[in-house]
């Protein structure tokens, strides 16, 4: 017999998902009920911080030092906007493949529609359609969002989205700043003119489930993601603790939240980046909607001068982020002979 899919998508022996995988436990869940009722104080010495505030500010420092990803419950995103954007993303994704390549990706605009990304050089068994919240356009980088024409709500049911996603997401970059003993707000104004994107991923069941992934293994480039997932499951994060692949079990309308690598890098290590992928199944379609969270583009990268000393000097050099972004983009675009950037390239040695 034959091989059932295209030798594009076939991962190495070693990379292929295990028929069985563990689901002793998942990754850690955070409520965060506390931020409906209180904001966050800007110094970490307030005493307006309460011991819920503080105790959750606690959790979140051990669950990125110990894991990297976490799933979090009662975020104050409206599951009304979870509905709206799942309902587009359904249609979008249902229409017939000449609709939906009319909003396909360029060379030089990498937003829209695609469903032949590589993640490693292997190709991905999936299909997405990406947008930003900022549209721009420098030399090196076009940023100009797509939208189609049917469903029509689409583009409402996304914008709509991703203030919630963003506003999230602000709420736990302080409360990540926090639990690193630096003011709230610290990190907040990298994020202006920020290149982030927010991503519809659509993951088809596959013949061959032990053959291929959904996305190969690979670390977040950005800041912090923030995904929504529906109910089918597939995303495997490798635990620290013991190098195993553990699968996220799905919550209703909850989000799972991972730190990338530059959150990794400002902490000089202290929160890694966890690697992860999306293993698929040969019975249901899924879908996933991450956010990522990323700084402008004119960003400097290099850890934070508040956490590095004598006794923990800087592990990285500076990047640029427009730099890196607009490398990533350009070679998941197409299949390379050479690595893609990371940022172990950046490390001192
Ligand atoms: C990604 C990713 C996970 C998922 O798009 O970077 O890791 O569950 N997706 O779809
Ligand atoms: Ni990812």
């Amino acid at each position: 017999m034959g091989l059932q899919v295209d030798p594009a998508f076939v991962q190495a022996a070693e990379h292929r998902p295990k028929p069985t995988i563990s689901d002793a436990g998942s990754i850690p869940l955070i409520d965060l009920s506390p931020l409906l009722h209180h904001h966050i104080p800007s110094d970490p010495s307030d005493p307006a911080i309460t011991d819920e505030l503080s105790n959750l500010i606690t959790q979140i420092g051990e669950v990125c030092r110990d894991w990297g990803f976490f799933q979090v419950v009662n975020h104050g995103v409206e599951v009304e906007l979870l509905e709206r954007i799942q309902a587009a993303a359904r249609e979008f994704f249902a229409l017939p493949a000449e609709e939906k390549r009319r909003v396909q990706r360029g060379v030089l605009n990498p937003l829209g529609y695609y469903d032949t990304e590589h993640t490693k050089n292997v190709r991905d068994w999936k299909e997405v359609f990406d947008f930003v919240v900022n549209e721009s356009e420098t030399d090196s980088l076009l940023l100009k969002n797509q939208w189609p024409e049917y469903p029509p709500a689409m583009r409402e049911a996304c914008e709509e989205y991703v203030e919630g996603a963003e506003k999230l997401s602000y709420k736990l970059l302080e409360l990540i700043a926090m639990s690193l003993n630096l003011p709230a707000k610290i990190l907040n104004s990298f994020f202006e003119d920020s290149t982030s994107f927010t991503r519809l991923n659509h993951y088809n069941p596959c013949p061959s489930p032990d053959l291929v992934l959904g996305v190969g293994r690979h670390k977040d480039g950005g800041a912090l993601t923030v995904l929504f997932q529906d109910e089918v499951g597939g995303l495997d994060v490798k635990s620290k603790a013991n190098g195993e692949w553990v699968r996220v079990k799905p919550i209703r309308n909850s989000f799972i939240v991972n730190v990338g690598d530059i959150i990794q890098v400002w902490s000089n290590d202290k929160y890694e980046s966890v690697e992860h992928r999306v293993s698929v199944n040969s019975e249901k379609d899924r879908l996933s909607i991450p956010f990522f969270f990323n700084p402008a583009a004119s960003t400097n990268v290099k850890p934070l001068e508040e956490l590095v000393s004598e006794d923990n000097p800087p592990k990285y050099h500076e990047y640029n982020w427009g730099d890196f972004f607009k490398s990533r983009k350009d070679s998941n675009f197409q299949k390379l002979e050479k690595e893609n950037i990371q940022i172990y390239h950046f490390k001192r040695v």
